[in-house]
């Protein structure tokens, strides 16, 4: 059986640079808070009107499809994972379809958040496998800047993200012990609220403590989308931040030691971890408690704040870019986030 490979890879990063002390306009933080608890000194914003999720979809997906050596037209499937689409519905999968003036191939939309690029690359990975398809695009795009509160309610959550995209082509290779070796995907619903945006949902009741036998048809209605969430700032995202962080440290190590322990192989054996970029501090326990290096752990995350679905491919992209990664190199993909869900996935490049 032909494992997959990445034959290509691409990112796209927005040109507005915004810094903390930009943020200081609209919210009471500080540099030195952001920086002090999660490493970030900034962030790229998409351009309000002229770049959408898919758009940079498109900007990552271009480069990585030349990189590949092929063409748009090549591309027998699509898998777009972002928690940040252009519309509510249809998905992304269809606008870059569209954009990129692809055949009439599938287009699956994943809505994984943090974890969300791994699934995808996990989904790709077996359709390669069971030979079905030759050459498929797997994107990881994120507009946050558009729906974050960015008043000093919401600044523990905005001062966080970014917006940006990347993209890999995943093809099967014939090499022995090359590619994609093993991809690992884990979740846990009990605490889908800790990290969340509710609005608009068909949930109807996370948002009123009053019993739904109380409301008519029409006011049920408004529970998809009313002015009373607008005017209490509920269409926002929600995050136990401490209770993420706690679960995060758990469950980053375990995913990559179960990664490491189905191949055989321990942490000295990888080149390079690329871990979802959620905190630098919670990339530097894993690396404490996983003993590796710092030249084993790619971090980026200064510079492009935590751009969810978008952050492994361009973590590893860039890594790619700067001559880190050779042929023949064990890399590690991890990732932990809203759900719960986490992943991890093993390269043999
Ligand atoms: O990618 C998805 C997965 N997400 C994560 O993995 C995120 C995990 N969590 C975290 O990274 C951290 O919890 C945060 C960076 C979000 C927050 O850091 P923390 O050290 O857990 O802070 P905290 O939420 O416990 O808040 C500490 C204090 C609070 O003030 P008081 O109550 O102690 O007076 C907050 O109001 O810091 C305050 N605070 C801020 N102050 C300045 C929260 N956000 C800010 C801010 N600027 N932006």
């Amino acid at each position: 059986m032909a494992l997959s490979k990445i034959a290509g890879i691409g990112m796209y990063a927005p040109q507005k640079v915004v810094t903390n002390n930009d943020l200081l306009k609209y919210m009471d933080t500080s540099d030195e808070w952001i920086q002090e608890r999660t490493g970030i000194k900034e962030r790229r914003y998409a351009h309000r009107t002229d770049e959408t999720t898919t758009t940079m979809g498109v900007a990552a997906a271009t480069i990585a499809i030349e990189r590949a050596g092929i063409t748009a037209q090549d591309i027998d499937f699509i898998i777009f994972a972002t928690l940040s689409p252009d519309y509510y519905f249809p998905g992304c999968g269809v606008l870059l379809q569209r954009a990129m003036k692809m055949k009439e191939i599938g287009a699956l939309d994943v809505r994984n958040q943090c974890s969300g690029f791994l699934y995808a690359l996990s989904v790709g990975d077996q359709f390669i496998k069971t030979g079905m398809y030759k050459n498929i695009l797997v994107v990881g795009a994120e507009k946050h800047s558009f729906g974050l509160d960015f008043s000093t309610r919401g600044r523990n959550i905005s001062v966080i993200f970014g917006d940006g995209a990347g993209a890999v082509v995943l093809q099967p290779t014939e090499e022995a012990d090359r590619g994609i070796l093993s991809t690992h995907l884990h979740s846990d619903g009990e605490s889908a609220e800790l990290l969340a945006m509710y609005n608009p949902g068909t949930h109807a009741n996370h948002w009123t403590e009053q019993k739904l036998a109380d409301f008519d048809d029409a006011e049920i209605a408004e529970m998809f989308m009313s002015h009373a969430m607008i005017d209490k700032a509920q269409l926002f995202p929600y995050m136990d931040g401490p209770a993420v962080f706690k679960k995060a440290v758990e469950k980053f190590p375990e995913v990559i030691m179960e990664a490491l322990h189905k191949n055989g192989l321990q942490p000295t054996d990888i080149k390079i971890l690329v871990p979802h970029q959620a905190n630098l501090r919670i990339s530097q326990f894993v690396q404490k408690k996983l003993g590796l290096r710092d030249d084993q752990v790619q971090n980026n995350i200064q510079k492009y704040g935590n751009t969810t679905a978008a952050s492994i491919p361009i973590a590893l992209c860039e890594a790619w870019e700067e001559g880190k990664i050779k042929e023949g190199d064990l890399i590690c993909l991890a990732s932990f986030g809203s759900g719960f869900t986490w992943a991890s996935a093993l390269l043999r490049w």
